[in-house]
């Protein structure tokens, strides 16, 4: 990922390439790593399943943040594990997954699940106010989409806006969102 993060900043004009710092090292050291400094936005995305609890992670990413700082978390949704295995025709794991807390995901590594509530929890406790939530990708998470390569990227951008479109709308209201296979949790510190 730090690799990827790297090729993409190598290509983006001086402006941004100056105010970016690439830092190895665990979410959970990032008070420590980024040496006390305060962030107006602090953000972990698609890391939280991969961690045995999220405690210490949401601990740092609040102590990273200023004063009516944004903390964006995008975590597995514990609500809906279902979901998959069932549209995948996997019946005995789907039924299971009604009681599990987390799962083999998509890259093949286990998994773990978290709640909107139990993450608005932890931002509470550490003086962060819950804002929103959203849920992320309920359609395109079923869906191949491969460029299908027939040469117009006019046609492929257009599909893209008009995706996001209908995915922000699906993501900010219920019931779809709840159906969410990710969610996004924003609180304000
Ligand atoms: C699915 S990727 C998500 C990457 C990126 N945030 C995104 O949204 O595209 C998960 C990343 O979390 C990283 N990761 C796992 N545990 C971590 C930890 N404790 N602290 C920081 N990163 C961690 C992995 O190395 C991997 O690069």
């Amino acid at each position: 990922m730090l690799a990827a993060a790297q090729r993409r900043l190598a290509a983006e004009p001086a402006d941004v390439r100056d105010r970016v710092r690439l830092v190895r090292g665990s979410g959970e050291d990032a008070p420590a790593l980024t040496r006390g400094r305060r962030f107006a936005a602090v953000l972990c995305h698609g890391v939280l399943m991969y961690l045995s609890e999220p405690a210490p992670m949401i601990e740092a990413l609040c102590a990273c943040t200023v004063v009516d700082g944004i903390v964006s978390v995008m975590a597995l949704n514990a609500a809906t594990l279902a979901v998959r295995p069932a549209l995948e025709r996997r019946w005995d794991d789907a039924r299971a997954a009604f009681h599990a807390r987390g799962e083999c995901g998509v890259l093949g590594l286990d998994t773990r699940a978290d709640t909107v509530e139990e993450l608005s929890g932890l931002f509470a406790d550490r003086g962060v106010r819950p804002l929103a939530w959203y849920g992320v990708w309920l359609f395109t998470d079923w869906m191949t989409l491969d460029d299908g390569d027939d040469g117009d990227d006019e046609d492929d951008e257009d599909e893209l806006t008009r995706i996001a479109e209908v995915e922000l709308e699906a993501g900010r209201r219920d019931p779809y969102r709840r159906l969410s296979r990710v969610f996004h949790l924003v609180g304000r510190g």
